[in-house]
């Protein structure tokens, strides 16, 4: 019997991780569920743990879910954690947008300044998790998606130096599940390989011949056929000549880099305009609850999709059942590099194929990237070493480091503004600066 507990179990996200269990129940038999949260998610996690509750009594198992605030009393024995919390709730993620964009720089979730905010708030969060599994479940494994996931995972691994652990993110997903259509096959007839980051891979695409499809695929992109892209992004195309010259398909958060003046123009209109990601997701989840709060509600609604995170289940749960029941299926996770991409350390974190089994997941060579690809990683790789080693010592000077060598923050004068407005922003949740 499998005890899943998750973290930030208030989220709204949380129906579709129950969705995501039920499927493969008969793989993966769990036989409870804790969701965790703090006071400030109290009214949340009740609203939607009581919802994910009746999804399981509308199924034919016999699953338990416990809601607490006592993250302690659930980890005892647990088999797997997933993490999904979001330190200082929406509102910090709105702080993180619009003080970048008051300057004239992107303010996103986990791109540019707001992103580095995100991983130093998280960071100090995510390390205290692995303490207390280290005490009360050292044989768990630990599934993370809360964001900057990268980061957060290489955080896990590099300070926490806990190795069972798993980084996810639903953007392969979505590729994976849009493309073949748009090459008129499916999912089973073609072999995908992905490398990279999170929110900074590429991926190519053969044919069970070993044929490349990739250029197929881009020539798709460019005939209004659906890419997968998450909602969350909006929709510049890329510069096809690039596309074809790399024959890579870039994830939907390249835009920020390939076409960062015209997404940083589409940001700011929307700052000046009808508010920022943050505040229009805001909305979206006080409709969610508004569902979650009726008493015959009992699955999913279709509202979720609306989420730039929708399909996330599919990677949290295939995970999870691919480790229990030691399926080494191909998934799309942030693991340990061990070479699969030699342009990086191999001690680092990378996103990447994986083959996830008992023993977790096995990155899947991909072999070195030609230079443009390759200048773009590694100074991604290494901003992100920086802010991780910022997240933990509080070094304002590594942090100061890390804003210089991120791509969407000019340096110069306002970016020791933006970072000194950030720092007293956030300060309730920046202890080690
Ligand atoms: P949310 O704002 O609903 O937060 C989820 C819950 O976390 C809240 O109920 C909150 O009270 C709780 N929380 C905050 N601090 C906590 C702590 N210290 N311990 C326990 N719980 C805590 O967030 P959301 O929109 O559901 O997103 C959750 C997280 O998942 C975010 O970090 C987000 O960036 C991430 N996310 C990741 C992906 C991905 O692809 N990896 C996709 C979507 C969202
Ligand atoms: C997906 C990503 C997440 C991201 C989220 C934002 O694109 O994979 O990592 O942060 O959606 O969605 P939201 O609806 O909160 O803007
Ligand atoms: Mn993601």
């Amino acid at each position: 019997p499998v005890k899943i507990v998750t973290i930030g179990g208030g989220s709204s996200y949380t129906p579709e991780l129950m969705e995501g269990f039920i499927k493969r129940y008969d793989e993966l038999p769990i036989k409870e569920i804790w969701l965790v949260d703090i006071e400030a998610g109290k009214e949340k996690l009740e609203i939607v743990g009581a919802m994910a509750q009746r999804m399981w009594d509308a199924s034919p198992y016999d699953v338990k879910v416990h809601l607490t605030l006592d993250r302690r009393e659930a980890l005892k024995d647990a088999d797997f954690v997933t993490t999904q919390f979001r330190v200082g709730l929406l509102n910090a993620r709105i702080k993180d947008e619009r003080i970048p964009f008051s300057y004239g720089m992107l303010g996103q979730e986990t791109n540019g300044a707001g992103g580095i905010f995100k991983a130093f708030r998280t960071i100090p969060v995510i390390l205290s998790i692995v303490e207390d599994m280290k005490e009360l479940c050292p044989n768990a494994w630990l599934v993370n998606f809360t964001n900057p996931s990268g980061m957060v995972t290489e955080a896990v691994m590099k300070y926490g130096k806990w190795d069972r652990v798993i980084g996810l993110c639903n953007v392969p997903v979505g590729a994976m599940m849009a493309e073949p259509e748009t090459i008129g096959t499916t999912l089973d007839k073609l072999i995908y390989k992905f490398a990279g980051l999170n929110h900074f891979h590429w991926h190519r695409v053969f044919d069970l011949d070993g044929t490349d499809v990739t250029g197929k695929i881009i020539d798709a992109m460019y005939e209004g056929k659906d890419s997968g892209i998450p909602a969350n992004i909006h929709d510049i195309p890329f510069f096809k000549e690039q596309l074809k010259q790399m024959n890579l398909i870039p994830c939907g958060y390249h835009r920020y880099y390939y076409r960062q003046q015209e997404m940083l123009a589409h940001g700011l209109e929307e700052y000046n305009g009808i508010g920022t990601r943050g505040q229009q997701v805001k909305q979206t989840e006080a409709e969610l609850f508004e569902l979650y709060k009726d008493p015959n509600l009992n699955y999913k609604p279709e509202q979720l999709t609306k989420r730039g995170g929708t399909h996330y289940s599919d990677a949290a749960c295939e995970t999870i059942a691919s480790i229990y029941a030691n399926k080494n299926t191909h998934l799309v996770v942030t693991t340990k590099n061990n070479g699969a991409v030699p342009d990086l350390p191999a001690d680092c974190a990378v996103e990447v194929s994986a083959h996830i089994g008992s023993a977790g997941a096995l990155a899947i060579a991909f072999g070195p990237l030609e230079p443009a690809q390759r200048g773009w990683l590694q100074c991604m790789k290494n901003m992100e070493l920086c802010v991780e080693e910022a997240a933990v010592t509080g070094d304002y000077g590594l942090a100061l480091q890390a804003f210089i060598l991120n791509p969407q923050i000019p340096s110069g004068e306002n970016a020791k503004r933006v970072l000194d407005e950030l720092l007293i922003a956030h300060k309730k949740h920046l202890p080690q600066f």
